[in-house]
C-alpha cells in the first residue's frame, strides 16, 4: 500500500474490539511519532499511553461517550510549551508539532490494520488531572487505539471538499 493508498484507507474508527493491542505494534506506532518533523526539531511532545483500568477510566471521565469505552489502550499527545519554538510575533509552534506527531500516529495505527480516531472534544482540565500535566504542559488528543468491530461499523464513504475548492495557484 502507497502513503495515498493509505491516506484513501484511513478513517475515524469508532468501533473497537477489546482485544489487546501487542506492544510491538504499540511501539510502532510510537516510534513513527516519535519521528515526525518539529520546528527546529525542539520534539516538544510526550506521549502517554494509557492501557491499565483505572486509569483508562480516568481518561475517559474527559470524554465520555460510549464508543470509547471499549477500546483496549488510549495514546495521549501532549505539546511542551516550554521546549517549543516561537516566531518572532510570539507564535508557539508546540501544538503544530504535536499534531504532526499525533497524525504519524493515526497514520501508523492505520497501517498496523488498527483503528483510531483523533479526540478533541475532550474536557482539558479533567484530562490534565488525569495525567498530572504540568502547566506547560497541554493534551493536544486522545487516541483510542483497538483492533476494528467491523459488524459494528465500517468505513464510511471520504466526504472532502474538492481540490479545485480548497487549492490557488497564483
Ligand atoms: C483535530 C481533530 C479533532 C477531532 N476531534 C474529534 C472528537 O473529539 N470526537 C470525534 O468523534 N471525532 C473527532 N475527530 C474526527 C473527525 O470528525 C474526522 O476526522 C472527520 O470527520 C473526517 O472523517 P475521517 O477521519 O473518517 O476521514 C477529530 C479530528 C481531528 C483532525
Amino acid at each position: 500500500m502507497n502513503l495515498k493508498e493509505l491516506i484513501e484507507n484511513r478513517y475515524s474508527v469508532r468501533t473497537y474490539l477489546s482485544k489487546a493491542v501487542e506492544d510491538d505494534k504499540l511501539n510502532y506506532i510510537l516510534e513513527c511519532a516519535r519521528l515526525a518533523p518539529s520546528a527546529c526539531n525542539f520534539q516538544p511532545w510526550q506521549f502517554y499511553v494509557v492501557a491499565g483500568a483505572d486509569k483508562k477510566q480516568e481518561i475517559i471521565r474527559s470524554y465520555e461517550r460510549e464508543w470509547v469505552k471499549n477500546a483496549p489502550v488510549f495514546v495521549v499527545v501532549c505539546a511542551d510549551k516550554s521546549q517549543s519554538w516561537e516566531r518572532a510575533d510570539g507564535k508557539n509552534s508546540s501544538d503544530i508539532d504535536a499534531s504532526i506527531a499525533a497524525q504519524h500516529i493515526c497514520l501508523a495505527v492505520a497501517e498496523q490494520g488498527l483503528g483510531t480516531c483523533w479526540i478533541c472534544n475532550f474536557k482539558a482540565e479533567i484530562l490534565s488531572e488525569a495525567l498530572d500535566l504540568p502547566k506547560h504542559i497541554e493534551p493536544i488528543a486522545i487516541f483510542p487505539i483497538g483492533y476494528i468491530d467491523t459488524e459494528k461499523g465500517n468505513a464510511p464513504e471520504k466526504k472532502r471538499k474538492t481540490l479545485a475548492k480548497v487549492t490557488k495557484w497564483i
